[in-house]
Parts: C-alpha cells; structure tokens; sequence
C-alpha cells in the first residue's frame, strides 16, 4: 500500500478515485434495474426524466457527499459529528451505514443469481434454442432452489470481502483498476452487437422516442430513486470514498465524471438490451426478470451466442462486485473509524452478519421486496433530502465551496450550486417523498 497515506487508507490518484467510485455507482442499477425501470415506465419518456433528475439533483448531491467526506476525512457517522458536534446530525450517517447493509444483503441475492447465470452459461446451458417458457422455469428453478442461491449468494459475499479486506488502495482501487476497463469493454462489444441485430433499431427508439403523455407522478418518482440508486447516493458511499480523496484533486470535476460516466453506462445498457430484445421479438414487459428471462432466449439466435452470454453475465457479475465492495466499505470504515477495529475483523464479521440477512432473501421473496420497498424506495430519497438540509442549512454551501476549491482548485457554477442544494434539491425531493408516501398509503382505487 505505497500510496497509503494515512492509516486510514486513500485513492493513489484522482484516477484510481474516479475508476472505483464509477465502478461503486455503475452496477446492476444500470444494467439490471435501468432497463427494467424503463421498460415499466414508459421507455423514452423514463430516460428523459432519469436524465433531468441526474443532472439537477443527482450530480448536485455528489458533490455534497464527496464534499463532507473530504473535508472530515472520515466516514457517515464521524463525518458528520465532525462537522456538527453535539447534534443529531449522526444519525443520517448511521441511517446509511444501516441502508447499505440491507441493501447489500438483497443486492447480493440478485448478484448470486448473476453468479448462477455466469455459470449456466459457461457450461453451455443456453446453447440449445431456449423458449421463453423454458427460460422463465429455469428463473424460477434457480430462485427456488434455496440451496443454489445461498450458495452463489455466499460466494458473492466471500468475492466481495476479499475485495474490501484489501483496503482503499490495495483492495478496492486495485480491483477497480483491472475490473472496470474489462466492463467497459464487454458492454460496448455486447451493445455494438445489438444494435447491429437485424431489427434492434425498434429498441433504440423505444429507448429514445420521447412521448410525454406517459409521465405520471408515478414514473417521476421511479427517475428520482432510480437516479439515487444508480449513483450510489443518499446512503454514505460517496462520503466514504470521498473521504480517501487528497485535497489536491479537483473534486467537483471527479464527481461529475461518475455521475456523467454512470449515466453514460446506463444508456449504454439499455443500448444493449433494448435491441436484443426487439430484435428477438420479444416485448420489454418482462419485469425483473428481463435480463434473466428474456435475454437468454436470444442468445441462441446469435452467432457465437455462447460467447456471448457468457460476456453478459460477466458484465453482471463485475457490475455486481464493485457496487457491493462499496456497500461493504460504508459499512467497514463505520467500526474502522469510530470503534477503532481492524479492517480484516470489521470485514469478515460484518459481511458474514449481512450475509445471514440475505439468507432470508434469498428464501422469500416477499421479504426481499420488502427490503428493496424501504431502502431503494425511501431510505436512500430520505437519506438524500438530510444530506440536502445538511449541506445547505447547517454545514452552509460557503463550506463545501471552500472544500470544493480546496488548494487553488476551480469550477464553475458553485455558486448555483448552493442554490440548488439549498433550496431546490430538498423541495423536489421532499415532493417526490411526500407523493410517493401517499400514493402508498391511499386506498387502492382512489
Ligand atoms: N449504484 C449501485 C448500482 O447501480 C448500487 C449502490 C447503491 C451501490 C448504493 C452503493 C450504494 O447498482
């Protein structure tokens, strides 16, 4: 760990920063729930909500978070009882360090299950012409079989935990480094090969042909908490990597590339899967299972289909492992920092707690839906909407200006900046919240 330096651990460069941050927002977020987000929510008109929501709040609250975990240098809960002592202020960081252990115990279910399909497609199960139904049975014989999906799920955690044991440089940064160039380079070979598919271009339009008439209240609020997800905000990993930063980087400019690059992968995803699925003839109204129904039907259709699919479910795989490294990290540098633990304890202790509550994930899914309803519907918006009241009313945006101009550094805009963070953001979200609450809570039918 040369570049370590503080015994906490920092990024060796502004690259290696932006490769692990990237590869924290980009995962099954973009390739697995965009597409399927999109395809519930009216396509086109989806995108172009996703994308004003990234631009004025998303990218405004990555700079938030990467600004309070630089300029304390410490992770959610110290961070903020840094920056506000003798308040209540840290219970947003512990309401994070809380929302990615649950969010890592269902997101490991999905990413074992993309570990399962890595491995069927390897041995050639989806060589032999599968039909939709046919696919859909082994879905739903993978997901019923309780042994094989505790299996790969824990050997999901296991991948992950060596990752984080590693540390900030030697673990996370190292694998991000190797990890993300390959992704790069497996989306853009498997999106150039679908929309060249005879008849993909119906999927570029349904991803681009805008009509308004379907946006509804509903599919604002599916942009807003999709754009949270997507980019890891709301929940502390932003603080927590941004708190490995150096002061001499220019933070505003490595925060906008994740976001942009997130962003970038999302539509590059949707790029892939739209046209595959058209050019199959299949409609996008698969649900969750789009990528793990649909998709292998068509691979057969393909030449060198093998190839593939086992490029895909690689794709999913490492999409997989460096988001949850990331989740695993909020929740690492949580005992690291404030109970002073070792790494190689927090590590292997807290990973294997949260594994234990992805067992009964991966048994019903009844209670996976219920934890994706709270943690990806609300805590991370709710997270989001303090971190906003934070920023903007308590720390003042003239402090995280400062640290955002730290050692001479510019951009421009900051000052508007400040005004979205402190007025704008918190509204929009504050509405989306309160919308989402009632159409919940209101009888059906009303
Ligand atoms: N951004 C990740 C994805 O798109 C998920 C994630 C959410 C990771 C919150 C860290 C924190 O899949």
């Amino acid at each position: 760990m040369a570049a370590t330096t503080t015994s906490r651990g920092s990024w060796g460069s502004s690259f290696g920063f932006i490769l692990a941050a990237a590869g924290s927002a980009i995962g099954l977020g973009n390739i697995w729930g965009f597409p399927y987000k999109a395809s519930q929510s009216g396509g086109a008109a989806f995108v172009a909500l996703y994308l004003i929501c990234v631009l004025i709040v998303g990218i405004p609250v990555m700079f938030a978070e990467l600004s309070i975990g630089r300029s304390t240098q410490k992770s959610p809960v110290s961070a903020f009882r840094a920056l506000a002592p003798r308040s209540a202020w840290w219970l947003v960081g512990a309401q994070g360090v809380l929302s990615g252990f649950c969010i890592l115990a269902f997101y490991s279910v999905i990413a074992g299950w993309t570990l399962g399909y890595l491995y069927m497609a390897i041995t050639g199960r989806f060589t032999a012409g599968v039909s939709l139904e046919q696919s859909e049975a082994m879905f739903d014989g993978l997901r019923g079989n309780p042994a094989v999906v505790v299996l790969w799920t824990g050997g999901f955690f296991v991948l992950s935990i060596l990752v984080v044991r590693g540390g900030v440089h030697g673990g996370i940064e190292r694998a991000s480094r190797v990890l993300m160039p390959v992704f790069f380079f497996l989306l853009v070979g498997l999106a150039v090969r679908a929309t060249t598919l005879e008849g993909g271009a119906a999927g570029v339009h349904f991803l681009f042909n805008v009509d308004f008439s379907k946006v509804t209240a509903d599919v604002v609020l599916d942009a807003l908490s999709q754009a949270f997800f997507s980019m890891s905000l709301g929940m502390g990993a932003m603080i927590t990597y941004g708190s490995y930063l150096a002061r001499r980087e220019n933070l505003p400019r490595a925060g906008l590339t994740v976001g942009l690059s997130d962003t970038a992968i999302a539509l590059l995803s949707g790029l892939m899967i739209f046209p595959a699925l058209f050019a199959a003839g299949a409609t996008p109204t698969e649900g969750p299972g789009l990528v793990f129904v649909v998709l292998p039907t068509i691979f057969d259709a393909m030449p060198a289909g093998v190839a593939f699919a086992v490029a895909f479910y690689a794709l999913l795989v490492i999409a997989a492992l460096t988001s949850s490294i990331s989740l695993l990290e909020v929740i690492t540098a949580f005992f690291v920092d404030e109970l002073r633990w070792g790494r190689e304890r927090a590590v292997w202790l807290f990973g294997g707690v949260c594994f234990a509550l992805a067992v009964p994930c991966a048994l019903w899914s009844g209670f996976m839906d219920l934890l994706i309803m709270i943690f990806f519907d609300y805590a991370l918006l709710v997270g989001g909407l303090f971190i906003c009241l934070f920023v903007g009313w308590r720390w003042k945006p003239a402090g995280a200006i400062a640290e955002m101009r730290a050692e001479g550094r510019s951009f421009p805009g900051l000052s508007g900046w400040g005004l979205l963070i402190r007025f704008f953001c918190p509204v929009v979200i504050a509405i989306i919240i309160a919308n989402q609450l009632w159409s919940a809570l209101k009888p059906a039918g009303q």
